[in-house]
């Protein structure tokens, strides 16, 4: 669990000011409990990460020999903040609950809001989620386990809400998962999810039957997670019957609760095999968090209120209001034990929509990259009719990786792309971005953009996609470097990622010098 304890203490690198490189290989004993009194509290400021920037090359050669030690560590370029959490077994041991303990605290489920699509056999229903129990930790337990993530801050320097919501998420991250676990759905017509200006949150229907139960086959797996697709039986109910679909183009919304619990609330859709799917990241498009400054996007992340970025939500309801056929479905990254949040603000603040979240079987840092990739072609192999609009910003390098790549990989499938420049946006962003992934594709099917407003009016369902106010500048190369370098992108972009590596190891270095 070494490499939990370091990548938590990466972001406060930036505090630390650069010296002579000297790792001193200390364990981190057990990290989740490890205090950080060590290291001077300090909020990075621009300059300190100028800094950084610049003596990144002095560090030459003794980077290259890092590099070879700590190559797992580096994970897409911007920190990915809660990386490596501690699961199961080691949550129970570390806060030294007894079993009976456990025994006696309720199960509860993590249900995420999922999609069905339409086959030979009718429709066949997506059930995702996580089987877990929440230990109770006394507050000042919390506290300490909450320090561990907050960067240049205590938690009792925080205002009240931000302490609540800070033991809130560190709470659902020390949760121990439960394997084995048989799991029952009870399934019911929802009559609205979301908030998209409608009193129904959607331009989802409600059908008009589909009450049932479904026992999920098999059970829990090792680390709590269910995950499959199940045929819906088309019972009727007072209103008729689940419309099938090739008959209809509007999605259907249902009520999914895990039984014998109230936690496990979700609603799923049921998609029609034809029409347009908006595929939308979370984090720095729809949501404030300011990822490329790590004290801020840990705060951001951990104890602030979410908060919409400027006036996106007025273009989602407005797609909403506009388009009866638009499915909506969430796509983040973040791992499942922080979800509830998102979901919570989604739900509150944009259209009714699926979700998908990075699943604990890819918590091996190694798999990192990997994650966005595989959620993507699971939702295009689900819909082979339908057309997808994708939507992200350019601080994340897998997303200007797998983009462009379902393009390709999907012929025909991809309608627009829309990329907020964050770069370009907030000078906060220090990070480059790759462009090379998108020379290949045709330059009326993306956009790289810079505030809400700049995709207002556009008639995305006939395909138009690009706002001809908006100066593009693509190299098709790595942009956005310190002093305005810029570099031919080779081979996909594997050098930005060399790039961004050093930069992090840089910073677990100088980590390693002050512990
Ligand atoms: C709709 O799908 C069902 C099941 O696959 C099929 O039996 C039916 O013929 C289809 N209807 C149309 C209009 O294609
Ligand atoms: C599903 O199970 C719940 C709880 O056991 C029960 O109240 C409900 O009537 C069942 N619904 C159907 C459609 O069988
Ligand atoms: C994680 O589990 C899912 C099914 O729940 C499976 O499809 C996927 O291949 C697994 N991924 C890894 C990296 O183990
Ligand atoms: C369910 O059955 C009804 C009545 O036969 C039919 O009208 C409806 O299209 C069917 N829906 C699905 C999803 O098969
Ligand atoms: C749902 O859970 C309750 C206990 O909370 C149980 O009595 C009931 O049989 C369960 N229903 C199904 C359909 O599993
Ligand atoms: C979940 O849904 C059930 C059934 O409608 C309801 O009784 C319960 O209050 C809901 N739980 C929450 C947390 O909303
Ligand atoms: C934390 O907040 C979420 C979302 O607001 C809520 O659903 C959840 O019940 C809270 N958890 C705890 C342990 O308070
Ligand atoms: C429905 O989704 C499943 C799971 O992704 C996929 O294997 C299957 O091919 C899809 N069926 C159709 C008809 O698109
Ligand atoms: C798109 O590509 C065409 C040539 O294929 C070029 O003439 C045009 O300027 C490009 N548009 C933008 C916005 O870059
Ligand atoms: C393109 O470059 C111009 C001039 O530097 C800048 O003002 C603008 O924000 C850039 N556009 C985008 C979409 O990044
Ligand atoms: C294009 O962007 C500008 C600037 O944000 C905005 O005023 C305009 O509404 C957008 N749409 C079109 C179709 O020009
Ligand atoms: C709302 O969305 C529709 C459909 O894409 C579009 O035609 C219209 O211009 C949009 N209106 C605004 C104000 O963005």
């Amino acid at each position: 669990m070494l490499h939990y304890g370091l990548l938590i203490l990466l972001p406060a690198a930036l505090a630390v000011p650069a010296a002579i490189p000297g790792p001193d290989p200390v364990a981190l004993d057990h990290p989740m409990i490890t205090p950080r009194a060590t290291l001077t509290d300090r909020t990075p400021t621009r300059v300190e990460e100028r800094d950084i920037l610049d003596s990144i090359t002095g560090l030459g050669s003794y980077l290259g020999s890092v590099l070879g030690t700590f190559p797992s560590y580096v994970a897409s370029g911007v920190p990915q903040f809660f990386q490596g959490l501690p699961t199961g077994t080691a949550v129970q041991s570390s806060l030294g609950i007894s079993s009976s303990d456990l025994a006696a605290t309720p199960t509860q489920v993590l249900n995420i809001p999922s999609y069905a699509n339409w086959t030979e056999q009718g429709w066949n229903l997506r059930f995702r989620g996580n089987v877990y129990k929440q230990p109770s930790i006394s507050t000042e337990k919390l506290n300490d386990l909450a320090n561990i993530f907050l960067i240049g801050t205590d938690i009792e320097s925080l205002p009240v809400d931000q302490q609540n919501q800070a033991r809130n998420l560190t709470s659902a991250i020390f949760v121990i998962q439960q394997d084995d676990e048989t799991v029952t759905m009870n399934i019911e017509p929802a009559s609205s999810q979301g908030n998209d200006g409608t009193g129904s949150g959607s331009n989802a229907i409600t059908p008009g039957g589909g009450s049932q139960n479904i026992t999920l086959v098999g059970t829990t797996t090792e680390q709590g997670d269910f995950d499959q697709f199940l045929p819906l039986a088309n019972v009727s109910g007072p209103g008729g019957y689940l419309q099938q679909g090739n008959s209809t183009l509007r999605p259907q919304r249902l009520n999914v609760y895990a039984n014998g619990t109230n936690t496990g609330n979700a609603t799923s859709y049921l998609v029609p095999e034809k029409g347009i799917t908006i595929i939308s990241d979370i984090d720095d498009i729809l949501r404030v968090t300011r990822i490329y400054q790590p004290a801020d996007g840990l705060l951001n992340s951990f104890a602030k209120a979410f908060t919409p970025w400027m006036n996106m939500p007025e273009i989602y309801a407005n797609w909403s209001q506009s388009i009866p056929d638009f499915h909506f479905h969430y796509l983040t990254t973040t791992p499942e034990q922080v979800t509830r949040n998102y979901m919570d603000f989604i739900y509150k603040t944009y259209p009714g929509g699926s979700f998908d979240t990075r699943p604990l079987n890819f918590s091996d840092i190694s798999a990192t990259l990997s994650i966005r990739k595989f959620l993507l072609t699971k939702i295009f192999q689900t819909y082979p009719q339908r057309k997808f609009i994708l939507v992200a910003d350019t601080s994340n390098s897998d997303v200007m990786k797998d983009y462009p790549l379902m393009a390709t990989e999907f012929p025909g499938q991809v309608q627009c792309i829309f990329l907020r420049n964050t770069s370009a946006t907030d000078s906060g962003d220090k990070f480059p971005y790759d462009t090379g992934g998108f020379e290949d594709l045709n330059n009326s099917t993306y956009m790289f953009f810079k505030v809400p407003d700049d995709l207002r009016g556009l008639d995305v369902v006939n395909g138009q996609c690009v706002n001809t106010t908006i100066k593009q500048n693509i190299t098709f190369s790595i942009q956005g470097l310190p002093f305005g370098l810029s570099k031919k992108s080779a081979a996909g972009g594997r050098r930005v990622e060399v790039w961004v590596s050093m930069l992090w190891v840089a910073m677990a270095a100088m980590v390693f010098m002050v512990l």
